[in-house]
């Protein structure tokens, strides 16, 4: 198998899109965040971060979009490689221009704008093609095509979503880092949204790189997972295996063959943990 290839659950090679090579992160010159950081993100994959609060996957996502020195944040070691080219020194702009963009936590809309000028604010960098992209948005999210002149700020949680992911799919993007799109919506709307990047994962081709603190909706789409602690990866493999891994469900699912788990016993968590340090 080549560098630039590799393999899938499936058996068959697929080129490697996103390489994200042993990167260190430190905000401020002196935080150190990420402590040695590799993943990878085939062409047409779906490909889970998961990890707990402060673990480091926004930052990760924002290192591979370029989008923390707004943070007073720096990639001081390691490389991040697109399409085999090293763009961890290109700017934001540059970087959606190749097809990379991210769909932030909290789901940024314009509030003020209504939903079809969020959507049209998506495609900055383009010059062409927007009307087409914009029935691509509302044929994926019919939702948004309903409330297309509403105000933003006044739609629901899960229609905001919606609308921050519609506004990054008009910059035709061929890899979407979406952050936490789960957050704060109820079980049944990130259930929706996720059956919707699948369809334009397998439809449209776009490949993923997914940051979730919701660890088994996460490994129920993904194709393959990271699971990050205190900035290192210590965990990854198939999102399948992910999924039945007895530590996993334990530590991250809060199952496991023995019972759920309760914080009274955080000392054999500890004891159990050691195995990922
Ligand atoms: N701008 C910043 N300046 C200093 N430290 C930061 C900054 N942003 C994040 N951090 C720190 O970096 C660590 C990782 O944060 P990050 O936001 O990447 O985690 P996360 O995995 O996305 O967490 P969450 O699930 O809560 O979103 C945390 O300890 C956080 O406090
Ligand atoms: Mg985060």
């Amino acid at each position: 198998m080549s560098e630039a290839s590799t393999s899938t659950g499936n058996g068959d090679a697929k080129q490697l899109l996103l390489a994200v090579n042993n990167i260190e992160v430190i905000y401020d010159h002196v935080i150190l965040v990420l402590k040695g950081v590799s993943l990878e993100v085939p062409e047409g994959g779906i490909v889970a971060l998961l990890g707990a609060n402060g673990a480091g996957k926004t930052t990760t996502l924002k290192a591979v979009s370029n989008l923390l020195g707004a943070e007073r944040g720096d990639v001081t070691k390691g490389n991040i490689l697109y399409k085999g080219e090293e763009v961890q020194n290109l700017d934001p702009n540059q970087l959606v221009k190749r097809g990379v963009i991210q769909v932030m936590e909290g789901r940024h809309c314009f509030e003020h704008l209504t939903v079809e000028e969020n959507l049209l604010t998506g495609a900055y960098t383009r010059r062409s093609g927007i009307n087409d992209s914009l029935e691509l948005v509302y044929s994926y999210f019919p939702r948004l095509k309903d409330r297309r002149t509403s105000l933003a700020g006044y739609i629901s949680g899960g229609e905001q979503q919606m609308c921050a992911i519609g506004r990054a799919l008009m910059s035709n993007p061929s890899t979407m880092l979406l952050d936490e799109p789960s957050m704060g919506l109820a079980p049944q709307l990130v259930e929706e949204i996720f059956e919707r990047v699948k369809k334009l994962n397998e439809e449209q081709g776009v490949s993923i790189l997914l940051a979730e603190q919701n660890t088994n909706m996460a490994l129920k789409y993904a194709h393959y997972g990271y699971i990050l602690e205190s900035g290192r990866v210590v965990m990854d493999g198939d999102a399948k295996d992910l999924a039945e891994n007895e530590d996993v469900k334990e530590f991250y699912l809060g199952i496991s063959s023995e019972g759920r788990r309760s914080f009274r016993d955080v000392k054999h968590y500890k004891r159990r943990k050691r195995w990922l340090a």
